[in-house]
């Protein structure tokens, strides 16, 4: 049996806007989700509260069978630690030991409200208890308010949606493929007309493991076994507009790709200047600009959208990873002038943009999109980096603590790989990034000061200890 190290803390639901969970902290959420009664609730005192998390039964050999069948059922795509986690509560994360984690990797920058937020929770059951799929061959309500809502708050006139980020980038290719033909004067369904269709996409990017999302991916390694690739897509040094210029090219190049802020790649910041400079060369090239905030978008940098303080606006812009808290969806934000060239039959998806996932993401964004938030993930992030710095001032194999708002990295002059597992095994949960030499810290954006001051304490002792 373990004990929640939130005890003691008050709620860590931030802001929260449960009207008794001031009162209450972690008693008002645990009644909230049906797990307490009220008068169990009350009866917690506010601060303090003790949140036990039992184990599951016989742990050590659940866990061992568990990674044994895992091996032998799923392909093995991926290389897991030897845990099992069974339980998330916050910002905190539970192995069937009872182990308590503090999560600042947030399943890979997407659990944007923590895990079993009570509005989350509550929008998640209400909308399966009203109507979870149609299909898109019906209209549905949640699905036309989220998409007015991304509307309003962005650049965009419409959206299209899908089920994940590389589906988002896929859907990016074919708009662009489609609009230059247009642009050319062909018949788009004519097989012997041929128009623009190159992209441009830059170094360290990283943009989705589909067939096209990963041509405009960076790394090699990525690509190279399941070669060949699709053609005309060139990859140019990012933050480099004179390299830009030479393969930005009118009457070839379709489409450029950027993130303004890369994630994967190492937390690499696009400068405004960068982001305009792309402007120009695309509208001179006569290609369309699109923004892969898959990754840095929707509140992470501690704006609404990664773009937002470049002054540019593109002409399209690629959404999922946070937007339904947890929920698998993917956005594609669009101007009307990409839109329209689109038809009925074009483009679709069995799955994308259900009620379900869509009433849920218009609650998560009615959060994200609040100022006082944003003004908060900004205050956590600065207080984050500055602990950092001040923590590993002097450490010879810290290169950089950079990033903003709640995504940032820890670069070092060596593998992340065993800071990560150690940092694990202290209790917080990182991943990495770049060429594997960086730390990634992108938590939950809920995440409250306490939360941040614990990550410095664990992730400076470990890195000190491991590589002083
Ligand atoms: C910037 C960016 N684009 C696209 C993707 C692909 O998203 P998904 O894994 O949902 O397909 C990612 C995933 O990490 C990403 O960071």
């Amino acid at each position: 049996m373990q004990t929640s190290a939130a005890a003691g803390v008050g709620c860590s639901y931030w802001p929260c806007t449960l009207p008794h969970c001031s009162t209450l902290g972690h008693a008002g959420r645990r009644y909230q989700a049906g797990r307490l009664t009220k008068a169990q609730a009350i009866a917690e005192p506010p601060t303090g509260v003790s949140v036990e998390f039992e184990a599951v039964p016989n742990a050590t050999q659940f866990t061992e069978e568990l990674v044994a069948d895992e091996k032998k059922y799923i392909v093995q795509t991926y290389a897991r630690p030897h845990m099992v986690l069974t339980r998330g509560e916050g910002t905190r994360l539970y192995d069937a030991h009872g182990k308590e984690y503090l999560d600042f990797a947030a399943g890979i920058a997407v659990n944007s409200l923590g895990h079993a937020h009570p509005q989350w929770v509550q929008a998640v059951a209400e909308q399966a208890a009203t109507l979870g799929h149609t299909s898109n061959l019906f209209h549905s309500e949640p699905q036309v308010r989220l998409a007015k809502k991304l509307v309003e708050l962005s650049f965009a006139d419409k959206v299209f949606f899908c089920n994940s980020g590389t589906e988002a980038n896929e859907a990016v290719i074919k708009f662009a493929r489609k609009w230059a033909r247009k642009q050319a004067g062909v018949d788009p369904y004519s097989k012997d007309a041929t128009a623009p269709y190159e992209i441009v996409s830059f170094t360290s990017g990283f943009h989705g493991r589909t067939m096209g999302a990963l041509a405009m991916t960076y790394k090699d390694q990525y690509k190279t076994p399941f070669s060949p690739g699709l053609p005309g897509c060139h990859i140019t040094p990012y933050l480099d507009l004179e390299k830009a210029a030479q393969v930005i090219q009118k009457g070839k190049t379709a489409l450029v790709v950027v993130e303004p802020l890369q994630g994967e790649g190492g937390v690499y910041a696009a400068t405004a200047d960068f982001l305009k400079g792309l402007r120009k060369l695309c509208d001179e090239a006569g290609a369309l600009l699109s923004f892969d905030e898959v990754q840095c978008g929707l509140g992470r940098t501690g704006h609404l959208w990664g773009y937002e303080l470049s002054g540019v606006e593109p002409d399209l812009m690629t959404l999922a990873k946070p937007l339904a808290g947890g929920l698998p969806i993917g956005a594609v934000l669009v101007k009307d002038h990409v839109a329209e060239v689109m038809a009925p039959g074009d483009h679709g998806s069995t799955f994308a943009g259900s009620p379900l996932v869509t009433h849920v993401a218009a609650v998560t964004l009615d959060i994200l999109s609040q100022p006082e938030f944003l003004q908060g993930v900004q205050s956590r992030g600065e207080r984050l980096r500055k602990g950092l710095r001040e923590g590993l001032q002097g450490n010879p194999h810290v290169k950089e603590v950079r990033g903003q708002g709640l995504i940032n990295a820890v670069q070092l002059d060596t593998a992340a790989g065993p800071v990560v597992e150690a940092a694990r095994d202290a209790g917080l949960i990182v991943i990495t990034a770049g060429k594997g030499d960086c730390v990634r810290l992108v938590p939950p954006l809920i995440i409250t000061d306490d939360d941040v001051d614990t990550c410095v304490d664990i992730l400076t002792r470990v890195i000190n200890e491991k590589l002083g």
